[in-house]
């Protein structure tokens, strides 16, 4: 689903962060890509979102290439979380933050609110429908931003750190989300510290350091 072929990034007055960089990550299955600070994984994801585009070589989602499909066209096919949530949120309140995708759409506003409805209650954010984002908790925010890529139903999802101020129990829907989505067949790149979410959840691990991939590791649970 994401290829990378012979990347090279670098961003402004920096030295390379990646060079010749090439990887394929499957679009089915729940891939880790985890490594030391400062690694590269951030940038990594980024350019597999689209969000950068490599200097040199090609990055293909779905056989589009991110250099010339518009970002609106591979945000409907791939979501991407923010390691810092405040940068996607944008909205006067929860509840509009997460119909925002869904009014840009042809929808009708009964039928937004349902989906909505059925959202902000998988996300324990009900209580909070009416209040601004920029007044949640760090935690409330991750949630928040989780559940506004999963309104627009990607086919895939890249997700930086997704379980940051989180405490157990939001990991743990967290965790159902995320493997109701695998088994319907949506693929998935998560970058994570996390050891035991790694643990949970990882079909295949990548390890990131010094922008070089340093291991690829399959498991078959
Ligand atoms: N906007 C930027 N401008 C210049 N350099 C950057 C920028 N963003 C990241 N870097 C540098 O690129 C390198 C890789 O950073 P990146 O954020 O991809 O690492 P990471 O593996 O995600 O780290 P962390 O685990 O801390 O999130 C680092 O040396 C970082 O300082
Ligand atoms: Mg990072």
């Amino acid at each position: 689903m994401i290829s990378l072929k012979d990347v090279s990034f670098y961003y402004k007055r920096g030295k390379p962060i990646f060079e010749h960089l090439n990887l394929e990550i499957p679009s089915k299955l729940i891939t880790f890509i985890v490594g030391p600070n400062g690694g590269g994984k951030t940038t990594l994801g980024k350019l597999m979102a689209g969000i950068l585009k490599p200097q040199s070589g090609v990055v293909l989602v779905d056989s589009l290439n991110t250099k010339t499909v518009p970002l609106a066209e591979l945000g409907a096919k791939v979501g991407y979380l923010f390691q810092e949530p405040e940068r996607q949120i944008f909205a006067a309140t929860v509840r509009d933050e997460i119909g925002f995708v869904l009014s840009l759409r042809d929808k009708p506003q009964g039928e937004i609110a349902t989906i909505v409805d059925a959202v902000l209650e998988q996300f324990q954010l009900t209580h909070l429908a009416a209040v601004s984002p920029l007044k949640l908790s760090r935690g409330e925010k991750q949630r928040l931003a989780i559940a506004a890529i999963m309104v627009n139903q990607p086919q895939f999802f890249i997700l930086d750190e997704p379980t940051t101020g989180l405490d157990r129990e939001r990991i743990d829907i967290l965790s159902g989300v995320i493997e109701d989505l695998q088994q319907r067949g949506i693929g998935m790149a998560i970058i994570s510290h996390d050891q035991s979410f790694v643990r949970r959840h990882a079909q295949q691990v990548i390890t990131v350091a010094g922008g070089e991939i340093v291991d690829v590791a399959a498991y078959h649970p």
